[in-house]
């Protein structure tokens, strides 16, 4: 999605900005652009380039680029095609006001034709052209003042950086809907950026911005304010981010994506940290124990999130159901925020994001509050939106994520489901004894997760036998089956490959037409509850010569005369199996996406942060 970084400080090479960008790169963006103002000249200069941030860089090239204020942007197209003219900054009718934009503006169209009417003249076709010719507008040489009355006839999700030729000692903020935030530096330098990610070697000192509120950066003491749209200043205080720079490198690794994956034992174990109790057979979540009674009155669980989140909030649903005995569902956060959902102050809302910034879920989680639902968020980013939407949160503390398909992050947010159903569940009926058997096995998981990835090689043979498939199911049942619906879509997402995740159930109901012998079947299939009615599945399949891997419990001899190839996975309590499932499925999905050559850690059309509807 697309990224802002902004800087104010010495008039000092503009490509500090550019380093910046690059680390927003994870995101999914098809251009980029800068705009900065030139001291010499006394003039905006201004450049933008198609593809990759390498390009923005070579136009830059042997310029001696040196300016204060800076505004840079990579661009994830929404209204226009990818072109050179439609990428940002853009800027008005005199070369005064440029502006970079994260969001839609929803009324664009309306006032564009009203701006072309007044002698207006736009040179894109996006929605954010818009946002210079209103300032440009309203200008009288002030930039916050013409861009408080611009924002005025504004409707849509905005976060934008805002700099002017005839205001130049400025690099106004504003937001609404989108993430953005300021970044203290050293030496009354400032930063701009729509995720800390992009700035953390600058500093870890940032500021979030709030909806409605409006930035002035300049580079004098103590040199930025922040005020709503009626001109009341707002005083916050800068905030420490816990990423750190080594986070965002790839140590070695040949992708993000196989890094995130082989971090899992240290995430899960960060997502764990403290947190158990074993005395207790409890758990400790801070972030509940000021909604600790409500919890109690609570009679339903609402699960929301998207995609992949989606999945582990399904998870979460058996969870609930099973150890804390609260009847549970999950929604789409796209569907739930246009359904009549039926929920009150007894329905706990739990809301699961990794970014924290996914509009759909912001817009669910929004509606649930107002039917007065309490809301728990499962986020993994400090600060993001989500975060600070909800009534009270557990953090996943998995480190940044960078490749676009979620892996550390999504096996982190089942984990912490995990802890919250012991939670609720020992709030409720779950005995001592089974509250201390999940704590322990729960702290196992590292160890855990360590076997199943030195299988990543015998994972990577299978891939290569079944490199030239076009088609896969991926079946499981209970607790499996949304690791079914997740290990499809990251084989979608990284593959190109058609999967389907099923639950084994319905394979009779019509999936099961589909199968001959170039349809293959993962299968899910670990020794646990459903383990025969998943063996009988995987007959129905081989009845019909379709080839089956399996992912099933070390240990088990049998499964091999049954399937083609088998994925061994360690032995652990039901409700964690998705837990060691899904790595297996996340290696089988990223050798297949490298072994055809795509750009796994930034497949095609995707964006690592949806913050657009
Ligand atoms: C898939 C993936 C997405 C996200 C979804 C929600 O690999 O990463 O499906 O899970 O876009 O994103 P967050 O968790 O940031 O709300």
């Amino acid at each position: 999605m697309c990224g802002i970084v902004g800087y104010i400080g010495h008039n000092r090479d503009i490509r500090i900005g550019l380093e910046a960008l690059k680390r927003l790169e994870y995101r999914g963006y098809d251009s980029s652009g800068v705009a900065f103002y030139n001291k010499e000249t006394k003039q905006i200069d201004s450049m933008r380039a198609v593809g990759k941030i390498v390009n923005l860089e070579e136009k830059m090239g042997g310029l001696d680029l040196k300016g204060s204020p800076v505004l840079f942007h990579s661009r994830w197209a929404t209204h226009g095609n990818v072109t050179e003219e439609n990428a940002h900054p853009h800027q008005d009718c005199k070369g005064n006001v440029f502006v970079v934009h994260n969001g839609i503006i929803e009324n664009y169209q309306q006032l564009k034709d009203k701006l072309i009417k007044e002698g207006h003249t736009f040179t894109s076709q996006t929605d954010t052209e818009v946002i210079p010719h209103l300032i440009e507008k309203f200008f009288e040489g002030n930039l916050e003042e013409a861009t408080r009355k611009a924002l005025a006839l504004v409707k849509g999700a905005y976060a934008l950086g805002i700099i002017a030729r005839d205001d130049p000692n400025k690099l106004v903020l504003a937001k609404y809907s989108a993430p953005l935030l300021i970044g203290i530096g050293e030496n009354n330098e400032y930063l701009a950026a729509s995720d800390p990610s992009a700035i953390i070697t600058h500093t870890k000192n940032v500021v979030y911005l709030e909806d409605g509120e409006l930035a002035i950066l300049t580079s004098i003491p103590g040199g930025f304010s922040i005020e709503d749209y009626s001109r009341n200043p707002v005083k916050r205080a800068p905030r420490e981010t816990e990423w750190n720079v080594e986070d965002a490198k790839k140590d070695g690794y040949a992708h993000f994506m196989l890094k995130e994956i082989m971090e899992q034992p240290k995430s899960i174990k960060d997502a764990l940290r403290g947190r158990i109790v074993l005395e207790d057979g409890s758990v400790k979540l801070g972030g509940l124990e000021d909604i600790k009674e409500k919890l109690k009155e609570v009679e339903r669980v609402q699960v929301l999130a998207c995609g992949t989140a989606s999945f582990m909030g399904k998870v979460g649903e058996y969870m609930f159901e099973e150890y804390a005995g609260l009847s549970s569902k999950g929604d789409i956060g796209s569907e739930f925020r246009y359904k009549k959902p039926v929920i009150d102050k007894k329905t706990l809302t739990v809301v699961i994001s990794q970014s924290g910034e996914t509009a759909d879920t912001l817009a669910a989680v929004k509606e649930a509050k107002r039917k007065g639902s309490p809301t728990i968020g499962i986020i993994n980013t400090m600060g993001s939106s989500i975060a600070r939407e909800v009534e009270q949160g557990i953090y996943t503390h998995a480190g940044p994520e960078i490749a676009v398909a979620s892996t550390k992050a999504s096996t982190a947010q089942l984990a912490v489901l995990a802890l919250l159903s012991l939670y609720l569940g020992r709030q409720r009926d779950l005995s001592l004894v089974m509250g201390q058997r999940m704590g322990k096995e729960l702290l196992r998981l590292p160890e855990l997760i360590k076997k199943v990835l030195e299988r990543a090689s015998d994972i990577e043979g299978i891939a290569r036998k079944y490199e030239n498939i076009k088609n896969l199911w991926v079946m499981g049942r209970k607790y499996n089956y949304p690791a079914a619906l997740e290990g499809a879509l990251k084989i979608k997402e990284t593959a190109y490959i058609h999967a389907e995740g099923i639950a084994g159930g319905e394979l009779k109901h019509g999936a099961l037409a589909l199968i001959d012998e170039d349809f293959p079947t993962i299968a899910i299939v670990p020794s646990d509850s459903v383990y025969e009615k998943m063996v009988s599945n995987i007959q129905e399949i081989k009845a019909r010569k379709g080839p089956v891997i399996a992912i099933a419990t070390e240990g088990n001899e049998d499964i091999k005369s049954t399937v083609d190839d088998v994925i061994y996975i360690p032995k652990t309590l039901e409700m964690l199996t998705p837990i060691l499932s899904i790595i297996p499925l996340q290696l089988f999905a990223y050798y297949l996406g490298v072994l055809k050559g795509n750009d796994v850690d930034k497949p095609r059309n995707l964006a690592k942060s949806v913050t657009v509807e």
